[in-house]
């Protein structure tokens, strides 16, 4: 069998900017991404290369050079199962928010209805690639629920987790620091491994691609992410100790990242972690752990979520003792509401959850993001606390920085644009209301410049 179409379901952060970039590399593969969001599939097929539904540095310049030659964007799902050989499904897998596991475990719905369309559709064997990040074994529960439904297809199970980070995804999938793959040990498995090592091998070195078992390929992905996410949060604890000492996280970060061993990435302090990612899937770790009975495994990987939500709510709580101690009017100003900046993503941002604390101590917030837009922002909130009529009367999204600065005390950076570092700092310090405060939740801002023009400049861990 050789690959000449694939399918991929699911056209989101992930499907989408990695089928383009298979799609450029591989110009006699035919793909087809598809997803039951119609709005999402008629964005990607937008004749205005701006409206494409995900914004990511790079994207939409590969998108022109492939689509509509050998990359589509459809809502067919049937068709394009029926007429592809191999199947990626990267879909959604959220934390559970209710049943078994609720709070910790990954939702598996969408990647199990993927699984039984597949199995309902299937005529020839296919090649079933699992991209989603997906807990252990969950290998296991697709080829169960395609066996069960279809006996007469032999499907080979993949895991090739994506690695991508937002911001620098078309980087990150052009020069990876390496692909896993992961199959079963049998002939067909095996097969069915190098099929998949042929598409990547058109542009990643084959030193760079690594072949596991299944399971080693699953656990990799939640360990990577788990890691990293153990990184933000060893920073951030240390914050709080140098708040409390005088020494400078900014100095400490760059003095234990050269030392090799260490490394100097992933140390950089913030308000908290966000994105879609991180939580839920270290979430999962946890879930996974105290279902094996490892309870001091689990207990070990939480407290990286429980430093990240301290972090958020001492950020609030500084905001909060600055509104009190200088009897301030109860309205502040925040910059930036994605979770990171280069992208319109924000999911699970920190600015979600201050915003949340704010508003339930009766602190009104004008915000600006460079590429969040009004109703996301909203949608955010609500989405956390259900008090849509109170977020409504709260929040005051923004079109222009200035506008949103105007006025307040306090002005909070919640996301790290490089744009904020270059806007006219004196006029903003003019027409804010006296004192000034800027806290800097990403530590980005030139905290001399700024004391120069007046303002009280406070970061974090320092
Ligand atoms: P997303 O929410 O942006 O996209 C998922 C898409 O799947 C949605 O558009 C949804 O409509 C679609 N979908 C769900 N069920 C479907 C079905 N039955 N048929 C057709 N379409 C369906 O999600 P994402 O950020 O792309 O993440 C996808 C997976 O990749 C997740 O498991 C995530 O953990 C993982 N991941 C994400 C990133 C990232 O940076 N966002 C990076 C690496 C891995
Ligand atoms: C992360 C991983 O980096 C990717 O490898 C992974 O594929 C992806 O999750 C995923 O599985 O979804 P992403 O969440 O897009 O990628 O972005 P990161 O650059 O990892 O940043 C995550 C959060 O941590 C952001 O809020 C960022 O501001 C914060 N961060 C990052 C810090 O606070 N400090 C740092 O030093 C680095």
């Amino acid at each position: 069998m050789k690959i000449r179409n694939i399918c991929c379901i699911g056209a989101g952060y992930v499907g989408g900017p990695t089928m383009a970039v298979i799609a450029q590399k591989n110009p006699k593969i035919n793909i087809t991404v598809v997803d039951i969001n119609e709005e999402k599939i008629k964005a990607w097929n937008s004749e205005n290369f701006n409206e494409l539904p995900i914004y990511e540095p790079g994207l939409s310049d590969v998108v022109k050079e492939v689509r509509d030659k050998n990359l589509f964007f459809s809502t067919n799902v049937d068709d394009s199962i029926r007429n592809s050989e191999m199947i990626f499904i990267s879909v959604n897998t959220p934390t559970k928010i209710s049943g078994e596991g609720k709070g910790y475990a990954a939702d598996l719905k969408y990647i199990e209805s993927c699984a039984k369309r597949i199995a309902d559709i299937a005529k020839n064997d296919k090649i079933i690639v699992e991209k989603s990040t997906v807990p252990v074994r969950t290998s296991e529960k697709i080829k169960q629920i395609l066996k069960s439904n279809n006996e007469n297809v032999n499907f080979q199970i993949l895991s090739n987790p994506e690695f991508l980070a937002e911001g620098t995804a078309m980087r990150d999938l052009k020069i990876p620091d390496r692909v896993i793959i992961g199959g079963e040990n049998t002939n067909k498995g095996k097969e069915a491994i190098n099929k998949l090592v042929k598409i990547y091998s058109s542009w990643v070195p084959i030193k760079n691609i690594l072949t596991t078992n299944l399971w080693s390929s699953e656990l990799s992905k939640l360990t990577a992410n788990a890691f990293l996410a153990q990184r933000i949060s060893s920073i951030n604890s240390l914050s709080e100790l140098c708040e409390e000492t005088g020494a400078d996280i900014e100095e400490v970060s760059k003095a234990i990242g050269m030392d090799s061993r260490i490394g100097s990435s992933f140390l950089k302090t913030s308000v908290g972690f966000g994105g879609s990612c991180f939580q839920k899937d270290i979430l999962n770790l946890v879930y996974i752990s105290r279902s094996l009975g490892l309870k001091k495994v689990a207990d070990y990987w939480e407290q990286v979520v429980i430093i990240n939500r301290h972090q958020r709510g001492r950020f609030a709580d500084k905001i909060i003792s600055l509104i009190d101690k200088y009897s301030f009017k109860n309205k502040v100003s925040f910059l930036g509401w994605a979770f990171k900046k280069d992208t319109n993503d924000s999911r699970e941002s920190a600015a979600i959850y201050v915003s949340d604390i704010l508003i339930k101590s009766n602190i009104s917030i004008d915000i600006y993001d460079p590429r969040v837009n009004k109703n996301q922002i909203l949608f955010d909130v609500n989405y956390i606390n259900n008090d849509v009529e109170k977020n409504e009367k709260s929040l005051f999204i923004k079109d222009n920085p200035y506008d949103c600065i105007e006025a307040n005390n306090i002005v909070a950076i919640l996301t790290e644009w490089d744009e904020f570092k270059d806007y006219d700092w004196e006029i903003i310090y003019k027409n804010m209301s006296k004192p000034a405060y800027i806290l800097d939740g990403r530590n980005i801002m030139d905290r001399n410049k700024l004391e120069s023009i007046g303002f009280n400049y406070i970061g974090i861990g320092r």
